[in-house]
């Protein structure tokens, strides 16, 4: 089947970027959010970012132009009706997506692919909600998404061969690299990195060093462009704790327990970058 025109559930910080990636490859785009006032935000953030690659000399302002005019913004699910492939990009709830998936199941065509952006939750589990789990995948991109390279593709037990391959292509397409990975807790990507965030998390909870010490360990020790902390104030430290919480009920390994520090934060509302407050403060 030819993919002409995607749909994008969630606005936020990756479905806004994923939405900008398919419009600029020259997609249409439905964006489905919940309130009118988050597709503005997305929007305006597409609009932004698209600016940005326009001054770097990366597109033209025709293609910007193009590219937006390309995404529609719609809070009426039955509008994804008219696309050829879904990627879910909602909150890393499981209740939510679980709800989001029945849904679509009902409201897509019988042959379109459901693909979900999650960090963490299982691809499996998500493919039994639906009556067509060999085309349910994951499509896991990385922030922020119109400059970062990878998507991790990930089979669900159920994911057919022929799933796999168009995701690949697609990816190929937006000018990524796909990575095949299996189904399980985290994937690669989390299942590596939270452990790592949550550790330094440890470490600043129990005095060993602050923050800034922590991340420039990693900086100037490891050549990581960013350290674990400033790495966990961008993803949001809210993401951080349910990715954490997959983990530990996943595997069971107490090594996976959130730090307390982490919890303590969220519970005050200090989510890192977005909020203003986490282990840094933003203007
Ligand atoms: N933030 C990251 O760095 C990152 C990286 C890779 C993957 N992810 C994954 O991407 C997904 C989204 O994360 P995010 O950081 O963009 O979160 P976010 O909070 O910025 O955005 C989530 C959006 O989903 C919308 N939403 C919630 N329920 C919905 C529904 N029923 N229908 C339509 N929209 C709904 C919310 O209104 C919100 O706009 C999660 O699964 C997350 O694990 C995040």
């Amino acid at each position: 089947m030819d993919i002409t025109r995607v749909g994008v559930i969630g606005a936020g910080t990756m479905g806004n970027g994923i939405a900008h990636v398919f419009a600029r490859s020259g997609l249409s785009v439905v964006l489905c959010d919940v309130e009118q006032r988050l597709l503005d935000r997305g929007l305006a953030t597409i609009a932004k970012n698209l600016e940005r690659e326009v001054v770097k000399n990366k597109i033209s302002a025709d293609d910007k132009a193009a590219a937006l005019g390309r995404i529609a913004g719609v809070v009426d699910r039955a509008r994804l009706a008219e696309c050829d492939f879904i990627v879910e990009v909602a909150t890393e709830k499981f209740e939510i997506k679980a709800e989001i998936f029945h849904d679509l199941d009902r409201v897509t065509r019988a042959e379109v692919i459901l693909a979900s952006n999650t960090s963490s939750i299982s691809i499996t589990k998500l493919g039994a909600l639906t009556q067509r789990p060999e085309k349910v995948i994951g499509m896991h991109f990385f922030n922020p998404v119109p400059v970062m390279k990878l998507v991790e593709v990930i089979r669900g037990l159920a994911t057919s061969q022929e799933t796999f391959a168009t995701v690949r292509e697609l990816a190929v397409k937006l000018g990524k690299t796909p990575v095949e990975v299996n189904d399980a807790p985290g994937f690669v990507s989390n299942r590596v990195l939270m452990p790592l965030l949550n550790e330094a998390m440890f470490a600043v909870m129990e005095g060993v060093a602050t923050a800034e010490a922590v991340d420039e360990v990693f900086k100037l020790g490891m050549a990581h462009p960013m350290g674990p902390l400033t790495l966990a104030d961008f993803i949001g430290l809210d993401v951080c704790l349910d990715i954490m919480r997959v983990l530990q009920d996943g595997l069971g390994d107490p090594k996976y327990r959130p730090c307390p520090l982490l919890i303590k934060m969220v519970d005050a509302g200090w989510l890192g970058r977005k909020s203003g407050r986490g282990f840094y403060t933003y203007q």
